[in-house]
């Protein structure tokens, strides 16, 4: 598949390598022309500014932070029409009782970025786990949660996820993107507090007792 990723950070590093071992035509965009190459060298990817990335893409992958992301892919929205765009921000600051969503109140950033790029397809994606997480071995098996609305972008989604080893695990629609920022919020905090958000769960087949 081809992979547009717009982000030359750890997220684009961390998923755009394994994409790329996987087989996967990668091309990195970027603001910064060498931060790009760079990125681009070390994984064996083709580098390019956003716009290159957006057209490149059969799925693109908005890897920017997230007070970036609307206004990174605005200019781009065209090149995005009929693709899936996957969305791994998190939209959450450290606040005075943990960590907070900046969106409260208001539309999570997945739909936010789905109204930047109509026509798009945007799927929640790779928010919960760290660039750390899928750059080593310890993604592999990891479920990561997904909410889309386009059943080919959602598709396209979980190759993506079974790409880095990972197991894909469809969580409903966009409008419930918001859901999964608000858990990351809390299961992103546990893990700063030195807790083990796993400890909550049961086995599904105990969930009821
Ligand atoms: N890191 C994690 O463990 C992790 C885990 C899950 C989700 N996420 C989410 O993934 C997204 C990317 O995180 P990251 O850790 O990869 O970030 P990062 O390492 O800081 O990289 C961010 C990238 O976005 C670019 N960027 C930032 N602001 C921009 C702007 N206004 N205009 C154009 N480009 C801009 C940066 O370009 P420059 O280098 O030119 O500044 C850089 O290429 C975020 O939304 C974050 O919430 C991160």
């Amino acid at each position: 598949m081809r992979i547009g990723i717009l982000g030359a950070g750890n997220m684009a590093g961390a998923l755009g390598a394994k994409w790329v071992e996987a087989g996967h035509d990668v091309l990195i965009g970027a603001r910064s022309a060498p931060r790009a190459e760079e990125l681009a060298k070390r994984i064996g990817a083709r580098a390019g500014g956003f716009a290159e990335a957006a057209e490149h893409g059969d799925a693109v992958l908005a890897a920017v932070g997230h007070t970036a992301t609307a206004e990174v892919v605005v200019p781009v929205a065209g090149l995005l029409v009929g693709k899936a765009l996957l969305d791994c921000s998190n939209p959450i600051v450290p606040g005075p009782d943990g960590l907070m969503l900046t969106t409260d109140g208001g539309p999570s950033a997945a739909r936010t970025l789905a109204d930047a790029a109509p026509g798009a397809h945007v799927v929640k994606a790779f928010h919960l786990g760290a660039a750390e997480l899928w750059a080593g071995p310890h993604g592999r098996g990891v479920a990561v949660p997904l909410c889309g609305d386009d059943p080919a972008a959602l598709a396209v989604a979980h190759t993506l996820v079974a790409a880095v080893g990972a197991v894909p695990l469809s969580v409903g629609g966009l409008d419930r993107a918001g859901y999964l920022e608000a858990t990351a919020a809390i299961v992103i905090g546990m893990w700063f507090a030195g807790q083990d958000p796993r400890t909550m769960l049961p086995a599904a087949e105990h969930a009821h007792g």
